[in-house]
């Protein structure tokens, strides 16, 4: 992990090229424009497989060899795709069997892209024998500094139900399990009377009236993924062998749910993302900062790529909504605030042609003359002078707990409520420490936690026995541990722990929960103190633990909603009731102040303030001045010393002279 490619110098701006969809005059301007933007690395070729391989075994590889020279002549280093993601007509013709097939069983079609099965022999043959010959004729090209895997794993294709996936699932699972019995035993197969006696029994979960086994389920969730990491790898290997580094880009950290991330991060060896504001909503802006702080985290701690983002509207959405002014400097830099060293857009030049033209570029159907093409360079010009930020680290003393396994089981079917979603608690708590200007990691449960002062874990029902030790031991030692509900309750097989829940957290809160009172659609309850929440409430029986709020109404009124328990060295609090980030508020910088997280006061929540080594990035989301004492140094983005003031909408990052 972590090498970052060998790039000139400073951080990286670019975005997504596409020459072949353009005439050879076009091409010649494309790198004009771009030594205009300041533009330093591309990547090339992610969709390109049926014009480097018109045929099978038939290589065209003359256009590319034309655009990676032309590149490298105008000293823009090439982020080489490989382009499995969008196989050509000839590959489906051939091999029907490796379209995928849905959970209902619906066969996916051809003219789109992601439309062959990770699993299927052919395709995994077919992809290596293109793979190899990429590397050979480019490993040594001076333009190529790094590899760009597949595009997107897990969007839109998580999970595939076709034969060969069938075929492969279980061999998967005789390593997993060992035996039949095993499996039985795991899946709890004496409910419903499904005990397996031979392994071809058991098929995939397809789509049922009912609900489908949830240990079933959750196995192929992590069938799946290692599939499609299986196809990564099998890439990944060619190509080390050119010694350059290699990546794929994360289909949105926070927004992929079918990949387990914490599963690849480790099989890159730089992390990449991929970043799309949901412009409905009006808090995109604190989404954006968990999906750079999952980023980070997943790269442990160590720079990362922005690989994609948008200029402005995306097309996929309901409504294509394009980006105020200031909006994409914001969005850019507050990527780099978090960690990215690099700062790259979905795509370089509008396509006129296909599914994605009215998805915006950086350079517009609007041409050169227009704003988009201005701020294009204007942000080229900042990332230039943010060159002293790159490697620089990013520390973070609370950290939130993110595992996509919890994520998963939490939202199968048949839970205690519908409305129990993992984003939604994992948002709430987020964007409270947000805009309490606290900056959060997001950790897997059972990772080291010994630098946090706080550890948020948001409802994460599934918590394996190690991960319930390692938060045992963390608070012990005395760390600050804020639990909330419905976490801890079951294990990976979707087994209720031993005993009154939450069962694997029920030393270390000092109480059980004795039954669940889960809302209706608009009911809410109120706590003492006036805090009022949705979704859920329950009864908490206290054993050891002391009860620091209450509900006020609703059926468990009276008894405890916020609880604290003293362990070891450190604290262990449970949260009944789904507060919003609002109500979240009040507890968190509570919580913060007791377990001594350094914070700036006194500053708007609109203000985003994250330091980043020697720098600290202030990014004003609000459309007013805000004033920010105690900070003083030079303003990299204009050269001259911090006014003390960031304009409405505006962006400083202040090298501090007494860090
Ligand atoms: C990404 C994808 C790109 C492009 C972009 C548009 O998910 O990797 O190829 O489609 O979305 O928003």
């Amino acid at each position: 992990m972590s090498r970052y490619p060998a790039l000139p110098e400073g951080l990286a701006f670019g975005g997504d090229y596409n020459p072949e969809q353009w005439p050879a005059e076009v091409q010649e301007e494309d790198v004009r424009l771009m030594r205009e933007a300041g533009v330093n690395l591309v990547t090339v070729g992610v969709f390109a497989w049926a014009l480097l391989e018109p045929r099978e075994g038939v290589y065209e590889f003359g256009w590319l060899d034309a655009v990676l020279d032309r590149l490298h002549r105008a000293g823009i280093a090439v982020d080489l795709g490989t382009p499995t993601a969008a196989p050509p007509p000839w590959f489906s013709r051939a091999y029907p069997d490796a379209f995928p097939v849905t959970r209902e069983g619906v066969r996916v079609g051809a003219g789109g892209r992601q439309h062959a099965c990770s699993s299927h022999p052919a395709f995994r043959a077919a992809s290596a024998r293109l793979v190899e010959r990429l590397a050979e004729r480019y490993g040594d090209h001076p333009a190529v500094v790094m590899w760009h895997v597949h595009n997107e794993y897990g969007a839109p294709l998580g999970e595939c139900y076709c034969p060969a996936s069938t075929a492969a699932w279980r061999e998967w699972l005789r390593r997993r399990h060992g035996s039949l019995d095993a499996l039985n035993a795991a899946w709890g197969t004496t409910f419903w009377g499904q005990t397996y006696g031979e392994w071809e029994e058991i098929d995939a979960p397809r789509w049922s009236h009912t609900a489908v086994n949830p240990a079933q389920r959750l196995d192929y969730a992590r069938f799946a993924n290692e599939e499609h990491l299986g196809h990564y790898r099998l890439q990944r290997d060619v190509l080390r062998r050119t010694g350059k580094p290699v990546t794929t880009n994360f289909a949105g950290t926070v927004n992929c749910k079918s990949m387990d991330l914490w599963r690849w991060a480790p099989e890159l060896d730089v992390v990449a993302n991929d970043h799309y504001l949901d412009a409905e909503d009006p808090a995109n802006h604190i989404r954006l900062s968990m999906s750079a702080d999952l980023s980070r985290s997943l790269a442990g701690g160590a720079p990362w790529m922005l690989m994609e983002h948008s200029t402005g509207a995306t097309s996929w959405q309901r409504r294509g909504i394009a980006k105020r002014p200031g909006e994409m400097r914001r969005n850019s830099l507050a990527h780099v605030a978090r960690g990215a060293d690099a700062v790259l857009f979905f795509q370089w030049r509008a396509s006129r042609h296909g599914a994605e033209k009215w998805h915006s570029a950086m350079v517009p159907h609007a041409g050169t003359g227009s704003q988009m093409w201005s701020d294009v360079v204007a942000l080229g010009r900042d990332v230039r002078r943010l060159a002293p930020v790159r490697g620089a680290r990013v520390a973070a003393e609370v950290a939130i707990a993110w595992d996509w396994e919890a994520y998963w089981a939490l939202e199968l079917e048949w839970r205690p409520s519908g409305d129990l979603a993992f984003r939604e608690r994992v948002d709430a708590f987020y964007e409270a420490l947000w805009r309490e200007h606290v900056t959060t990691d997001l950790v897997h449960p059972s990772a080291d936690l010994s630098a946090y002062k706080l550890v948020v874990l948001p409802s994460s029902y599934l918590l394996t026995e190690a991960s319930a030790k390692n938060l045992q031991r963390y608070v012990e030692a005395g760390g600050h541990l804020l639990v909330s509900y419905f976490s801890g309750v079951v294990d990976e097989n979707d087994t209720v722990h031993d005993g009154p829940c939450p069962g694997a957290l029920r030393e270390l809160l000092g109480l059980r929960v004795e039954e669940f009172h889960p809302l209706r659609e608009h009911e809410s309850v109120t706590l003492t103190g006036g805090a009022s929440g949705r979704i859920w409430s329950e009864r908490v029986i206290l054993e050891r633990a002391r009860a620091e709020l209450r509900f006020a109404d609703g059926p468990d009124a009276g008894h405890p909603a916020y609880t604290v328990n003293a362990f070891g060295g450190g604290t262990a609090r449970y949260l009944s009731a789904g507060l919003s980030a609002a109500g979240l508020r009040p507890l968190l910088a509570g919580l913060a102040d007791l377990a001594g997280v350094t914070r700036p006061r006194d500053l708007p929540d609109t203000l985003e303030l994250v330091r980043r080594g020697a720098h600290v990035f202030l990014i004003n989301h609000g459309p007013g001045p805000v004033s920010v004492p105690g900070v003083s140094g030079a303003d990299l983005l204009t050269g001259a010393p911090f006014t003390g003031e960031v304009p409405g909408g505006g962006v400083a990052v202040v090298r501090e002279e007494t860090f």
